[in-house]
Order: structure tokens, then sequence, then C-alpha cells
């Protein structure tokens, strides 16, 4: 049985393989398709510019993202939608300093200032979604 420091270590390893790759977008997702002529990276942008339209975020909005991976699709919710801002929590210290660093050279750190870890339950998450 895992416990959250065996699931930490295995994101951190993931996230460093995925700098190794130096894969552009780092999206954990299994995408959504509307057209064959799309790459899988882009289906996997399609699935979260789907949820986005389907969770309605907009204007005035906090949006809460639990295990949001490398962030990659907080970055593309800045750049699709407006919002107040995102409380985002991860469990892998490497993916929280890999998204934070990304959210600071694309200036993005006001509205995603809060790119935390938490290996356990954490009382301003639960007091931000009340
Ligand atoms: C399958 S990945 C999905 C990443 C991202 N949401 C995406 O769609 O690209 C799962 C994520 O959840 C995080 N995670 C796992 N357990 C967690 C916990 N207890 N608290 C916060 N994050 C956690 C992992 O570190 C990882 O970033």
């Amino acid at each position: 049985m895992h416990n959250g420091s065996q699931i930490a270590a295995e994101y951190d390893v993931f996230q460093a393989s995925l700098e190794a790759l130096k894969k552009e977008k780092k999206y954990l997702n299994y995408g959504f398709t509307v057209s064959r002529c799309q790459s899988y990276e882009e289906r996997q942008e399609q699935l979260c510019l789907e949820v986005f339209e389907a969770a309605g975020i907009g204007k005035g909005h906090t949006v809460v993202d639990v295990g949001f991976g490398s962030g990659e699709q907080d970055f593309l919710l800045s750049r699709t939608r407006q919002f107040d801002r995102l409380l985002g929590f991860n469990i892998s210290n490497r993916q929280v300093q890999y998204a934070s660093t990304r959210a600071r050279m694309e200036n993005l750190t006001e509205r995603l200032s809060r790119l935390k870890a938490s290996r356990k339950r954490d009382k301003r998450f639960f007091k931000a979604l009340t």
C-alpha cells in the first residue's frame, strides 16, 4: 500500500522525466477528441477547455485545482478564461517547484499565487471550498 510520501516521490520522478524529455506541454490527461487531425497534445488541451466550459469558470471565481501536476492546465486557464484566483494543491514538491517557477516566468504569480504542497488535510483548502 502507498503512503503520501511514496506517491509524492513517484510524481517527483515523473516530473523529472518530463523535464528531461523537454516535453513542451506537460498535461497528464487522456484527452478529448473533436477531430482526427488533432495531435495528442491538442486533444489533451481540448479536454481542459471542455472542462473549463462545463464548469463555467469566469470573472469573480476562485478555482481550486487539487493535484495540478505541472500546472499546465492552470496556465491554459490563465490564457483562456477570466477568473479571480487559483488555489493549487499538489503533493509533489518538484511539481510545485516547476509550476511556481513557470508562474513567475509568465508573470502569473498574482492569480496563481497558491501553488503549494499538501501531504495531509489542509484546513485552508477546506476553507477555500466552503
Ligand atoms: C494524474 S496526475 C494529474 C495532473 C494534472 N491534474 C493533469 O491533469 O495534468 C495526479 C496529480 O495529483 C497529485 N496528487 C496525488 N495525491 C495528492 C494529494 N493527496 N494531495 C495533492 N495532490 C496530490 C500528484 O502529485 C499529481 O500531480
